[in-house]
């Protein structure tokens, strides 16, 4: 696997793929890479026969108070792992090679609709600074197929929702969720949680299994429901930031008549944010 840092040396491999006739499949991350990145490669190379990765921390995307200092930047165990999962290009910029004019003179990205309420809501600019990289690592791939986390739901949406809305010629590819035996869903994140926080954590995904369970069951009490949620996550010791319901399609307002209904919960255990979802479908009371 080759790594390169610049943009120039990124089109310049890439021109070479494409000149061989290869499909581009590219995997952004922002590194810290785990066995959920490694599906995300896995998924990658049934698209195309030329897998980019990226690792960047992307600084527009992090609030005034959030962990960007301290996100784990681990470059040369990711290169390890990128390679061994098969990937053939890393593209590892640093942030002036990203913005050379500074980022708040960056031409920004905005995703209406999907971007607001969930994540959105608690990290204003949050996704506006995800389109904005992803529609710039875009432009500079020009991957045929690009594969995403359904962990990251929301943003998920935002990126379907970009690349129709400004008619970008990338497939877009949504990989399920890789959690731990336990039930937590692997993250970045989780390497803050202390060993105490790291037993708690799991109750995040027995959660939301007991509102899919409940759905499943015929309950339609979306309210009460979620009230029964936050209480469950309060009394393992959680924070909830947020545990909404929304219709799964367009993450509008949870519906008896939506087909599937997707849970999405962040919450912080000590300092540490985790965000999860789960989709459940609605079958029709008889
Ligand atoms: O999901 C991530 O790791 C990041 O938000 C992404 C898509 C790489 C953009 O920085």
């Amino acid at each position: 696997m080759k790594t390169v840092h610049t943009i120039a040396e990124l089109r310049a491999a890439i021109a070479e793929a494409r000149s061989a006739r290869q499909r581009i499949g590219f995997v952004p991350t922002m590194g810290n890479l785990h066995s959920g990145h490694m599906a995300l490669i896995a998924r990658a190379a049934q698209h195309a026969e030329f897998i980019v990765s990226s690792v960047f921390v992307n600084p527009l995307q992090f609030g005034p108070n959030e962990d960007l200092a301290s996100y784990p930047r681990t470059l040369a165990a990711d290169q390890e792992k990128l390679a061994a999962a098969g990937c053939h290009l890393l593209f590892a910029p640093s942030v002036e090679e990203m913005y050379p004019d500074g980022q708040d003179n960056q031409t920004r990205v905005s995703v209406a609709g999907v971007s607001a309420g969930l994540c959105g809501g608690s990290r204003p600019g949050h996704f506006d600074g995800v389109a904005t990289v992803v529609s710039k690592l875009f432009n500079m791939v020009q991957p045929d197929t690009a594969v995403f986390g359904q962990k990251d739901y929301q943003q998920l949406a935002v990126i379907r929702t970009m690349v129709r809305d400004l008619n970008m010629p990338v497939q877009i590819v949504g990989e399920p969720t890789v959690r731990a035996e336990d039930g937590l869903a692997l993250s970045s994140r989780n390497g803050y949680l202390s060993e105490q926080e790291r037993a708690q954590a799991p109750v995040l995904y027995r959660t939301l299994q007991g509102l899919a369970r409940a759905i499943e069951g015929g309950r339609r009490d979306y309210p009460a429901l979620l009230d029964e949620g936050l209480d469950a996550l309060r009394g393992a010791g959680l924070r909830p930031d947020y545990l909404e319901v929304r219709d799964a399609l367009a993450l509008g307002p949870a519906s008896p008549d939506s087909p599937e209904l997707v849970f999405l919960v962040a919450a912080y255990l000590g300092r540490t944010r985790l965000i999860d979802n789960l989709v459940v479908r609605q079958t029709a009371r008889g």
